[in-house]
């Protein structure tokens, strides 16, 4: 059994951003708005704490089926997001990586993340932004490049090392926000040991305190890898 010490990684499904401008009688795009700020302000917080790999499920596979204004929007924020980490994450020395296929953003966007993920390979603090990313299209990916690699059969550590997120270790922990209780497609592979947190607090309203408070709960367990 694994006393709990230090977390390497940690991802975030952020959810809850609709729910939240609902509440304040504002459009849904202004909840993505208010979403955007709440993930810049944790990604910084956890480099102070020191957390080397971050992950975070900004728009699904199944994202694109909601109506295209929405869609729209998100692509908007996103797009504003790539500008503000172009200039920022050199100096905050944090890696930027995508996780999922680009293509369906477009070539300029696809190439202007494809150059962001060049530009900061290298830097202490690893930002894995899963976009357009599904975990079973990630292990069917996976798979399907090693077939094409020649694979006959495939072992676990084919699988983890043909992922998206090869190049980070499994998240120890995943907090989900906006009060849902399931895993909604993300990390499907790399989930298979790692602990989970739910939050009631709606996506945009996740601070630095609720962090903590997860943070807290997380250090309080044991992992037992299956074992005793
Ligand atoms: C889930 O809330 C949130 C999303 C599907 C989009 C997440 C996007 C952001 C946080 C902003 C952009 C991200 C980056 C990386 C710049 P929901 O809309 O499902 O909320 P609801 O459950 O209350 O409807």
């Amino acid at each position: 059994m694994e006393n709990i010490s230090s977390i390497r990684h940690i991802a975030f499904i952020m959810d809850g951003n609709g729910r939240w401008a609902a509440a304040r009688g504002l459009p849904r795009t202004a909840g993505h708005t208010a979403g955007a700020k709440a993930f810049r302000n944790i990604v910084e917080y956890c480099g102070d704490l020191g957390i080397s790999t971050v992950t975070v499920y900004a728009f699904s596979t199944e994202n694109w089926r909601r109506p295209q204004s929405e869609v729209t929007a998100i692509m908007k924020i996103f797009s504003e997001y790539l500008g503000y980490a172009e200039k920022e994450c050199g100096k905050k020395n944090i890696a930027v990586r995508f996780l999922g296929d680009k293509s369906p953003f477009g070539e300029k966007t696809a190439a202007r993340m494809t150059a962001l993920e060049e530009t900061t390979s290298g830097n202490f603090f690893t930002l894995n932004i899963a976009v357009n990313y599904g975990g079973r299209a990630d292990i069917v990916h996976a798979v399907n490049k090693l077939i094409s690699d020649g694979k006959k059969t495939v072992t676990e550590d084919d699988i983890t090392g043909a992922l998206y997120t090869a190049h980070s270790p499994s998240p120890d922990l995943i907090i989900r926000t906006g009060s849902e209780k399931r895993i909604s497609n993300f990390l499907l592979w790399d989930c298979a040991y790692s602990e989970f947190c739910f939050s009631d607090v709606l996506w945009p309203d996740f601070d630095a305190k609720e962090l903590d408070r997860c943070l807290e709960d997380y250090y309080g367990r044991k992992r037992r890898y299956g074992g005793l």
